[in-house]
C-alpha cells in the first residue's frame, strides 16, 4: 500500500490531554474539520469514560461523514457495548479497544499473567466483532512488551476479527531505531491479514520521529493529533507527520489523503476550544514556523524563498512567511518594510534608517511597525 492512513485522535487521546477537555458542540465543530482536513478515521472518544463523552460521539457518528468514526473500549464488555451503542448512527464506524501488554501493566496495574491478557484480547475482539465489522485493538504499553508476547497478541487478535492491530509507544520509551524493529516484527507476525498501526508518545520529543520509522518498517497508520496534543508531553504531531511524508516524499514514497491547506485553520480551531496553543516555534503550526529574522535568512529568502523554506505556508494554510524585524535583521528587510509602509528608503536614507533601527533594537525585544515608519521618515528628511 503506497498510503497511510491518518488516524486521528485529537477528540479522544487529546482530549485527554492537561486543560483539553471539550464540550460536545466543540467536539462537533472540530470534528468537521477534521473530516474536511481528510482524515481516514477519527477517534471521537471513549464513551463508557462519561455521559458527555457518550453524547459527544453519539452526535459525530449522527452527523459526520467521511472518515471511519471511531469510539475506545478497554478490553470489557460493558466498555465495548457503550461504544457500539454511541456508534450505531455512523455509516461507517470502528471500535477500538485495548488492553495492556507490558509486564510493569500486567504486574501492577492488571494483575494479570501473560496468558489471561492475551485471553482478554482476543475475548475483547471476538465482542466487538459482534457489533461491528470493523474492529481495531491496541497493546497499550507495547513498546515495554517482552516482543515475542507483543507478536502472540497481534496474531491472535486478528486471528480473532481484528483488522487493525496498533502498536502505541504509551509512555513515549522507544527510540526511532528500536521502534522500528519492533514494526517490522509485527509485521512479519501478521503478514497481509491487517493493518500495523503506531501510536506515539512524545515524552522524549521523540513521537514524529518514531512515527515515521513506523512506517518505514511497514506500519500504514498513523495515530496522531493536531498541534500535538495528547497525555503528559502529547502524541505525535498530525500536521508533522503529513508535512514529513509530503515533503520528504523523495524518502518515504507514501501519501496521505489530508488536504494541506486545512492544516493552519485546523490548528487554530483546536486553538479557540482548549485552553493553550502550539508553542511559536512548533513545526508547521507554530507563529514562528515560517518567520524570519536574521539578516542573513532574510536576504537569502527575499532573493528566492526555498533558500530558507522547505514548505511553501500556502500549502499548510498559513498564509504568508513573515520577516520579524530585530538586532539580527538586515537592510535589504528594512528597506521592504519601509516600503510596505509607504516609506521609501535608498542609499544614505536606508543607511542613516538602519543604524537607528539597530540601536533600538538592541535595547528591545522587537521593533513594531511604528517604530520603523517614524525611522524611516525621520531618515529620509534627514538626507533629503
Ligand atoms: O497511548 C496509548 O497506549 C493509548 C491507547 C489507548 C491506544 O492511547
Ligand atoms: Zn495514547
Amino acid at each position: 500500500m503506497d498510503r497511510v492512513l491518518i488516524f486521528d485522535t485529537t477528540l479522544r487521546d487529546g482530549e485527554q490531554a492537561c486543560g483539553c477537555s471539550m464540550t460536545a458542540t466543540e467536539k462537533l465543530r472540530l470534528a468537521a474539520l477534521l473530516a474536511e482536513l481528510g482524515v481516514d478515521h477519527l477517534e471521537a472518544g471513549f464513551p463508557i469514560a462519561s455521559e458527555g463523552d457518550f453524547e459527544a460521539v453519539s452526535r459525530i457518528a449522527r452527523d459526520i461523514r467521511g472518515p471511519v468514526i471511531t469510539a475506545l473500549a478497554r478490553a470489557k464488555t460493558l466498555d465495548i457495548e457503550r461504544a457500539a451503542k454511541a456508534l450505531s448512527a455512523a455509516k461507517r464506524s470502528r471500535i477500538h479497544t485495548f488492553i495492556a501488554t507490558s509486564p510493569v501493566h500486567r504486574q501492577h496495574k492488571l494483575k494479570l499473567t501473560q496468558e489471561q491478557v492475551l485471553d482478554a484480547a482476543v475475548e475483547a475482539v471476538r465482542h466487538a466483532r459482534r457489533f461491528s465489522d470493523d474492529v481495531e485493538f491496541s497493546a497499550e504499553d507495547a513498546t515495554r512488551t517482552e516482543p515475542d508476547f507483543l507478536c502472540s497478541v497481534a496474531r491472535a487478535v486478528v486471528e480473532a476479527g481484528a483488522g487493525t492491530v496498533n502498536i502505541p509507544d504509551t509512555v513515549g520509551y522507544a527510540t526511532p531505531e528500536d521502534f522500528s524493529a519492533l514494526i517490522a516484527q509485527v509485521v512479519a507476525a501478521v503478514g497481509d491479514r491487517a493493518v500495523v498501526s503506531v501510536h506515539c508518545h512524545n515524552d522524549l520529543g521523540l513521537a514524529t520521529a518514531n512515527s515515521l520509522a513506523g512506517v518505514r518498517a511497514g506500519a500504514r497508520q498513523v495515530e496522531c493529533t493536531l498541534n500535538g496534543i495528547g497525555e503528559r508531553a502529547g502524541n505525535a504531531a498530525l500536521e508533522e507527520v503529513v508535512m514529513a511524508l509530503r515533503t520528504r516524499q523523495d524518502a518515504y514514497g507514501l501519501e496521505t489523503a489530508i488536504q494541506g491547506p486545512g492544516l493552519y485553520p485546523a490548528s487554530q480551531a483546536l486553538v479557540e476550544c482548549i485552553s493553550f496553543g502550539p508553542q511559536p516555534n512548533k513545526a508547521i503550526v507554530g507563529r514562528n514556523a515560517f518567520a524570519h529574522e536574521a539578516g542573513i535568512h532574510q536576504d537569502g529568502f527575499l532573493k528566492e524563498r526555498t533558500t530558507y523554506e522547505i514548505m511553501d505556508p500556502k500549502d499548510v494554510g498559513v498564509p504568508e512567511s513573515r520577516l520579524i524585524l530585530g538586532k539580527h535583521s538586515g537592510r535589504h528587510a528594512l528597506k521592504i518594510r519601509a516600503g510596505h509602509l509607504g516609506q521609501t528608503l535608498e542609499g544614505a536614507a536606508l543607511e542613516r534608517a538602519y543604524q537607528a533601527f539597530i540601536a533600538l533594537a538592541d535595547r528591545q525585544k522587537g521593533v513594531s511597525d511604528d517604530e520603523i515608519l517614524r525611522i524611516a521618515q525621520g531618515a529620509a528628511l534627514a538626507t533629503a
